[in-house]
């Protein structure tokens, strides 16, 4: 799908800006907004290590700190350092992220070697039976 296609693109460009020293495994992520609005991020590590953010959490937490709350889908594009070789599941950490602003069912999570080969899935197969804002509720 071409929409797939541009989301994918974008998470690939983002990859460019991993600064990832410690892992040498980079990281880009670009998240479709309600709105329309694509936010990237990248892995952005740190010598103390757990200060490390994934490049996911650095798309969602851009798009929120500028008012954004509803979210279509994010491609991933992740690999050691140089060409693309892996697909690169989000982690635990960031699916409980998404599980917090996206309607599990709905939104869609998208991991990418290139913009030709590629795979699908929805946060609920990611996250089955996550726990989530409903409850609190
Ligand atoms: N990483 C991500 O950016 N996203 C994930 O979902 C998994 C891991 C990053 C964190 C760290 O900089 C590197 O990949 C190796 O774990």
């Amino acid at each position: 799908m071409q929409k797939d296609r541009e989301l994918i693109q974008a998470a690939l460009d983002a990859r460019k800006y991993s600064y990832s020293p410690y892992s040498g495994y980079r990281v880009g992520a670009a998240l479709l907004a309600a709105d329309g609005t694509v936010y990237t991020g990248c892995n952005i590590e740190n010598a103390a290590f757990s200060p490390t953010i994934c490049a996911e959490r650095t798309a969602f937490f851009k798009a929120v700190s500028e008012g954004k709350r509803e979210f279509c889908a994010i491609a991933i594009a992740g690999s050691p350092d140089g060409e693309m070789t892996q697909f690169s599941w989000p982690c635990g950490v960031c699916r409980q992220v998404m599980a917090e602003f996206c309607d599990p069912k709905r939104f869609t999570v998208i991991v990418a070697k290139s913009e030709e080969v590629y795979e699908k899935r929805t946060l609920e197969e990611l996250l089955p039976k996550g726990f989530g804002p409903g409850n609190l509720a």
